[in-house]
Parts: structure tokens; C-alpha cells; sequence
């Protein structure tokens, strides 16, 4: 990525205090971006804006449920109060949970799809509202980018270890389908797109390594190291393997690109 693409730009990530959404906020910051960086959980969010900083970059912490739209409004706010207007929005905030179907009860199913699916649409509809009236940083380009985390998982009901995240699989295949109800909503004025990985060493994949292994009756590590066998590339995901996409779409390169949804996951899944 060049330098010049993204310097300056206004981007704001959600459920930015670990894993996927740090690694994308601080390698915007490397590139010279001014963050607003969100997360339920504010101390996380604090200490997102600091290693933003040490990246190089301007930051904003923010306490932001996604599900909250008044929260997603004050996020924008945010950004455009101290910057004018909001170039990216990074929609990444969600939430894991093993359980297997017919365990799984109305409450696992709404917290899941509250965040995941509810909490993107909101993130989305007010970065689009602001996006949407501001003028484009050049003459014929996009007034902004929007940038949804989804998920392999998306892709396919089925799989290895779907029995035992159903509702996590349905949330992210709603992801991809509200990607492209709001690419057809927003063209030609701001690009919305999906990334899609695979298997990223995150808290959230400890926590899948550990329940499920707890349920299989199996050791700690196992369920991880099985599932990264599988990857083609030979090793797990990083988060920072995931940031180098979102960098992509946010620059110039992507400009004509809208309504995507594009694995980033070391070949697991080829579709
Ligand atoms: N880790 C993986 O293998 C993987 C693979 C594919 C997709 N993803 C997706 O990438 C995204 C980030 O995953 P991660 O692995 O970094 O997860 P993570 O659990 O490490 O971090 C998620 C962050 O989101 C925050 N969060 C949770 N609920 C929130 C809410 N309601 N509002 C705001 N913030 C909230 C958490 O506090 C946390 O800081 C998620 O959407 C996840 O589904 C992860």
C-alpha cells in the first residue's frame, strides 16, 4: 500500500480493543489514517487508541455497543467533530459462542445476531448517513468506504465444526447479504465490502479451541491445531494477514470494487 493512498483518511473500527479490529486499526494508523477506535469493553478501547498512537497514527477512544444506535451515532459524531467527515468505517465488533444446535436456545440466537448482524447494520447505517452527504476526497471518487468483517463461516452452513455454531454461521452469512443490499443502497457514492477470514489466532478462536474441546472431551490446543492443519497455506491467520485487505479496500485500487465479499483465510475455503 502506498503511503499517500490512505494518509490522512478518517476511519473508524469497531470492537477495536483486540485481535482483528486492533491489527486493522493500527496498520490504517501506519499509513498516516486518523482513528476513532470503538469497543464495548472501554479500557480495551483506550488502550486500542494508544497503540494506535505508537503506530503513528491520531486516535480516539470511544465506548461503542454496536448494538446501540445512539452509540453508533456518537461514533460518527466523534469523527466528524474532530476530523469533518469519516472516510472507512470498519464494522468488525461480533461474538463467538459453542453450542451445539439443538441446545442452543432464543437468547444465544439474539445475542449473536444482535451484535453480529444488528450491530452491523446499525454501524453501517449511520457511517452511511454521514458518508453519504460529505463531499468525495477527489472529483470522481467514492465519499467513503465501508468495510464489514464477516467470515468464512458465512459462506456455507455446513463444515467441520458448523453443528456447533449455527447461529454464528447464519449471522455471517447475513453479513455477506446486507453487504450487498448496502453496496446496491450507496452506489456510486461509498463502496461497501466484506472480508472474510479463516481461522485467526484471536481470543475469540482460544475460546472456540476451549469449549468445544471441552465439550469433545478433548485437550487444550487440539481443536486448534486440527483446524490449522486443514489450511492449505500451512499456518494459522494472523490478524495482521486480515488488516492488508482492509488497507485494499479503503485505497484507490478499490474504487470500482463494491458488493464483495472476499476470503482472506489461506485457501480453507475456495468459493
Ligand atoms: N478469529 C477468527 O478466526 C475470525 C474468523 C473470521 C471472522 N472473524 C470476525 O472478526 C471479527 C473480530 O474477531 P476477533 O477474532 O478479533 O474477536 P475478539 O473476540 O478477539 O475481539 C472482538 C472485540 O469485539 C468487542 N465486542 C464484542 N461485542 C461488542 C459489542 N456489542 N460492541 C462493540 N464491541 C464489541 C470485544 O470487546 C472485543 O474487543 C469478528 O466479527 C469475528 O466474527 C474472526
Amino acid at each position: 500500500m502506498t503511503a499517500q493512498s490512505l494518509e490522512g483518511l478518517v476511519v473508524a473500527v469497531t470492537g477495536a480493543g483486540q485481535g482483528i479490529g486492533l491489527a486493522i486499526a493500527t496498520a490504517f494508523a501506519a499509513e498516516g489514517a486518523r482513528l476513532v477506535v470503538s469497543d464495548i469493553d472501554e479500557g480495551r478501547a483506550h488502550a486500542a487508541a494508544d497503540a494506535v498512537r505508537q503506530a503513528g497514527g491520531q486516535a480516539q477512544a470511544l465506548r461503542v455497543d454496536v448494538r446501540s444506535a445512539a452509540d453508533n451515532a456518537a461514533q460518527v459524531r466523534a469523527a466528524v467533530s474532530a476530523h469533518g467527515r469519516l472516510d472507512v468505517m470498519v464494522c468488525n465488533a461480533g461474538v463467538m459462542q459453542v453450542r451445539p444446535l439443538l441446545e442452543l436456545e432464543a437468547a444465544d440466537w439474539d445475542t449473536m445476531l444482535g451484535v453480529n448482524v444488528t450491530g452491523v447494520f446499525l454501524s453501517l447505517q449511520a457511517a452511511a448517513r454521514q458518508m453519504l452527504v460529505q463531499p468525495a476526497l477527489a472529483e470522481g471518487r467514492p465519499r467513503g468506504r465501508i468495510i464489514n468483517i464477516a467470515s468464512v463461516a458465512g459462506r456455507t452452513g455446513a463444515g467441520p465444526i458448523a453443528a456447533v455454531m449455527p447461529h454464528y454461521r447464519a449471522s455471517k452469512a447475513a453479513v455477506i447479504s446486507l453487504t450487498q443490499s448496502a453496496a446496491i443502497t450507496f452506489a456510486p457514492q461509498v463502496t461497501v465490502n466484506a472480508v472474510c477470514p479463516g481461522v485467526v489466532d484471536t481470543a475469540m478462536w482460544a475460546g472456540i479451541d476451549r469449549d468445544l474441546g471441552a465439550l469433545q472431551g478433548r485437550a487444550n490446543g487440539e481443536v486448534w491445531r486440527q483446524r490449522v492443519a486443514g489450511v492449505p497455506m500451512g499456518r494459522a491467520q494472523t490478524p495482521a494477514d486480515v488488516a492488508g485487505l482492509a488497507l485494499f479496500l479503503a485505497s484507490p485500487a478499490a474504487d470500482y470494487m463494491t458488493g464483495q465479499s472476499i476470503n482472506i483465510d489461506g485457501g480453507l475455503v475456495m468459493s
